[in-house]
């Protein structure tokens, strides 16, 4: 089972915040998709930042759509119980970690209040299947699974994830991950430190 903590990756949800979010608050409904979202450290990592910096009004119209192939079949479980060990909250700061987490005495574990568990939403799914799990989405993000995929396969993805964001939609993939050539005229990078891209839209 893929082993994931929480702010595991601090910048990527940093640039969200600051680039994607101004520009994504002022619709009424926000749909994100976290594609390969494994036991869902990073979909509650991404719903508590942004819950952090937005109103609570809009929080309560986002929804984060979190989808695994989940070999394992447990990821659901794990993700509406929203319960983690320890060692999957060490990077959690502080003042996040009181606001948003409670130990109500359960040794070993804590727990995600329900406020950010209600916004994330988990689906088992397959990427392979070219099969977006919405349309009109305003954020997508797929970090460290593409890699796994065929260089042909990895095209099709992205194509799938361009023709479901809405026409002011962004996608967000991992540092280390090239658009390829084939799909590069789909996007514009918004930053140069971290792979976040908006959706060009007349493509
Ligand atoms: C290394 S983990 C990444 C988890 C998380 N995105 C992160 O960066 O912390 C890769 C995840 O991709 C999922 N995955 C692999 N192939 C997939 C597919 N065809 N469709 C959906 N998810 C897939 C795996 O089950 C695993 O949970």
């Amino acid at each position: 089972m893929a082993f994931t903590y929480f702010f595991r990756d601090r910048q990527t949800l940093e640039v969200i915040r600051d680039f994607a979010l101004p520009k994504l608050r002022s619709r009424r409904y926000i749909h994100i998709w976290d594609a390969g979202c494994a036991m869902g450290p990073e979909p509650y990592s991404l719903a508590i930042t942004l819950c952090e910096n937005m109103g609570s009004m809009l929080f309560r119209n986002l929804r984060i759509h979190a989808t695994d192939v989940d070999e394992s079949n447990q990821f659901q479980e794990i993700i509406r119980e929203g319960k983690y060990r320890y060692d999957q909250i060490k990077s959690v700061p502080k003042h996040v970690f009181e606001r948003y987490f409670e130990t109500n005495g359960d040794e070993g574990n804590v727990r995600i209040k329900k406020e950010i568990r209600d916004s994330v939403v988990f689906t088992r799914h397959d990427l392979l299947s070219l099969e977006p799990v919405r349309k009109n989405l305003s954020l997508i993000m797929c970090k460290n699974v593409l890699l796994h995929f065929q260089p042909e396969q990895r095209i099709e993805v992205i194509k799938m994830f361009h023709h479901s964001l809405h026409d002011e939609g962004y996608f967000v993939t991992e540092q280390t991950q090239q658009l390829p050539q084939e799909v590069e005229h789909l996007f514009e990078p918004v930053v140069s430190h971290v792979k976040l891209y908006k959706k060009k839209a007349h493509c």
